[in-house]
């Protein structure tokens, strides 16, 4: 059995076959022939038609236009012809893509459709960081195994290229394919040994616009080089970069650079030698910058062996300490890439301070797709509308467009090195996302990545419908299941913004007291009298890293927004929330109906059976019968635990275990 095309699915729409589409082009290569390809793809599927290259007058003209941006395009459609215009050939394929899929969502005829559309991408970088071991495991992958690494190798074949036609068809212009922690064999990924294969690779990627980067060992010289050391202000390692970078770019032209995680949970970077982050990043930044590199350093620097003891070291107040006293000292070509929240891509969390911080260097946001800590592709859990909120958050700069929006796309301060990059949720499973209904991440996150301004309820009606058809029980139901998915999961989990409650080392399942006394440092901090941490002044002083006039409406709790309340304060369960319930009340009630909504979400599936393939029916159900299971395992045991703790009754005589 094949695997799935997921949303390029080119149904047919009308048997229009006979009828050749003249297609004329003004650009050559690789790309060009992608959309000729493409093109070809989508015709064939939805028209029987038939596609061919015309030097003269065209159906389909595709036209150079210096005066749009070259990942940007602007359609008229009508009667049967198309004028598409681009000033480069990503902007072109993006609007062939984006032809097709308009074409499908119609649903009618070649000829009856018009359309038109003038746009260009909000985020000059759109990136997937997969976290792709060399020997096929993915680190927090739950979609099977890699489809670039197998036995210490890398694989290039037919998946190769559908990865890149899916990818690009969002609008994503970047990969990592591997994991952040680079392990020994991944180390060589930069050597002759690999170069070969990755050539391959990255010629299949750049004929859809994608760049290949590679995530890179701080401490390479040695493991590779047989240096002794790895410090970024040693001549001899400064050389071996700059060495290692002309080398990679002569193998790989067209490289995109690397990222690099340094310094953090374990891994080896500039503090080994007393040396600064800026030391790090801006050594490799001067050792790419011949060949256009970028370097992509990310913010995920904390302590993790904290002592639970000592109340003071908070962990979300880790990348603003170590990375606001750096602001300025960052070359052009360095990033600095944060993860949306302070914590760890929590199903709820604060955005992360440092955004509203750094004013001099360039920044890119992290989210993650993989679910980590959000059902791990087996509770559906779409996550767009969480990320649309997130980019909406103003972090209130003076003087500048400060939404996150506005400072991850360079509008603040008028930066090109910046952007969205999300932790891929793919692997080699035949849906490649394991949960049929996690491929709407992966689309979702390209499109809202292409523009910010998306609706995320749009994006999730349109990847159904380019997914499973067009028919309106169908499309309402998948829909409102995904519109409805991550308020559930956040229901039925952690309350009011507290975070994890997960078993430890997997992050699957509840287990509420799982990061209790522990060195990675996270805490609920509950007892009889309440819970939350405190970080207003009187506390931790996380507060302090906003800016006001959000530093306050965090620190009072009168203005604390409720969903976010136990993570900037310490609560009796009697405490009223701003919605009328006690926080006690808060926890039982939005349990009960959490609950209720994964299992609703299995009658609605249910519902839809016979106008579904059964295939994809069959493992949805699976999952979805999985997770109305699970969430009651959550519904009670966050319950019980809350209920003996507090001893305080459910005003609504619920069942719940003692
Ligand atoms: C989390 C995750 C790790 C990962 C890390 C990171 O801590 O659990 O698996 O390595 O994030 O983002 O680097």
């Amino acid at each position: 059995m094949t695997y799935t095309n997921c949303w390029l699915t080119y149904p047919l729409l009308v048997d229009e076959t006979g009828k050749t589409i003249a297609v004329s082009s003004e650009f050559t290569g690789p790309v060009a022939d992608s959309a000729l390809e493409e093109l070809k793809a989508g015709f064939g599927g939805m028209y029987r038609r038939s596609v061919a290259s015309v030097a003269g007058e065209a159906d389909i003209a595709l036209k150079k236009n210096e005066k749009i941006h070259p990942e940007g395009y602007r359609v008229t459609a009508g009667n049967g012809k198309v004028v598409l215009e681009s000033g480069g050939e990503r902007g072109m394929l993006y609007g062939v893509f984006s032809l097709l899929r308009q074409l499908q969502l119609s649903g009618g005829s070649f000829n009856d459709f018009s359309w038109q559309q003038d746009t260009a991408p909000a985020n000059p970088l759109r990136m997937l960081n997969h976290w792709d071991n060399m020997d096929g495991s993915i680190e927090r992958g739950y979609s099977g195994s890699s489809f670039f690494f197998e036995n210490e190798e890398v694989v290039v074949n037919q998946r190769t290229k559908d990865y890149a036609r899916l990818t690009s068809s969002v609008g994503i212009n970047a990969v990592v394919i591997n994991n952040v922690n680079v392990v020994k064999a991944a180390s060589w990924l930069i050597s002759d040994r690999y170069y070969g294969k990755l050539r391959q690779m990255q010629e299949i990627f750049a004929a859809y616009g994608i760049d290949l980067y590679l995530s890179i060992n701080f401490a390479a010289p040695m493991e590779l080089g047989g240096l002794t050391l790895s410090d970024p202000c040693d001549p001899g390692v400064q050389q071996w970069w700059k060495e290692k970078a002309k080398e990679i770019w002569q193998k790989l032209p067209g490289f995109g650079g690397f990222l690099v995680k340094a310094d953090s949970e374990g891994r080896p970077g500039p503090f080994t030698y007393g040396r600064t982050h800026a030391d790090g990043a801006n050594m490799l930044a001067d050792a790419v910058a011949p060949f256009g590199g970028k370097i992509i350093w990310r913010c995920f620097v904390y302590n993790c062996r904290q002592d639970w003891r000592d109340a003071k070291i908070d962990r979300p107040k880790a990348a603003y300490d170590n990375f606001m006293p750096l602001d300025g000292q960052f070359r052009d070509n360095v990033i600095l890439q944060i993860k949306n929240g302070p914590m760890d891509f929590q199903v709820r969390e604060p955005v992360a301070p440092l955004f509203g911080g750094l004013k001099h260097t360039n920044m890119m946001i992290e989210f993650q797709i993989a679910q980590e800590y959000t059902g791990q592709q087996r509770h559906v859990c779409y996550l767009m509308p969480w990320f649309r909120q997130v980019l909406e958050q103003d972090m209130c700069v003076p003087g500048v467009p400060s939404r996150v929006a506005d400072l991850v796309s360079g509008r603040s301060y008028g930066n090109q090195n910046c952007g969205m990059a999300a932790v891929a949720n793919t692997g080699n499973d035949l849906n490649w996302t394991g949960h049929d209904l996690a491929a709407a991440n992966w689309y979702g996150f390209g499109r809202l990545a292409y523009d910010m301004t998306a609706d995320p309820l749009d994006i999730a009606r349109e990847w159904v419908q380019l997914t499973f058809g067009s028919n309106a029980q169908v499309v309402d139901t998948l829909t409102a299941i995904l519109m409805d998915s991550w308020p559930a999961y956040e229901k039925y989990t952690s309350p009011l913004g507290i975070g994890w409650m997960v078993s430890p080392n997997n992050h699957y399942g509840p287990s509420v007291d799982g990061y209790e006394y522990d060195r990675w440092g996270t805490y609920h901090r509950a007892s009889h009298r309440g819970l939350g941490v405190e970080r207003g002044r009187t506390g931790t002083d996380y507060c302090r890293q906003y800016n006001e006039p959000l530093c306050s409406l965090y620190e009072n709790v009168d203005t604390c927004p409720d969903e976010l309340v136990l993570f900037f304060h310490r609560l009796p369960y009697t405490h009223r929330l701003k919605s009328g319930k006690t926080v006690i009340q808060h926890i039982y009630d939005t349990h009960f109906e959490g609950a209720e909504m994964a299992e609703g979400f299995l009658s609605k599936l249910e519902a839809i059976k016979n106008l579904l393939p059964e295939d994809a029916y069959d493992r949805m159900h699976q999952r979805l019968q999985h997770q109305m299971e699970h969430s009651k395992d959550w519904r009670d045991i966050i319950n019980t635990y809350f209920h003996r703790i507090s001893d305080i009754d459910d005003e609504q005589g619920r069942k719940i275990y003692d």
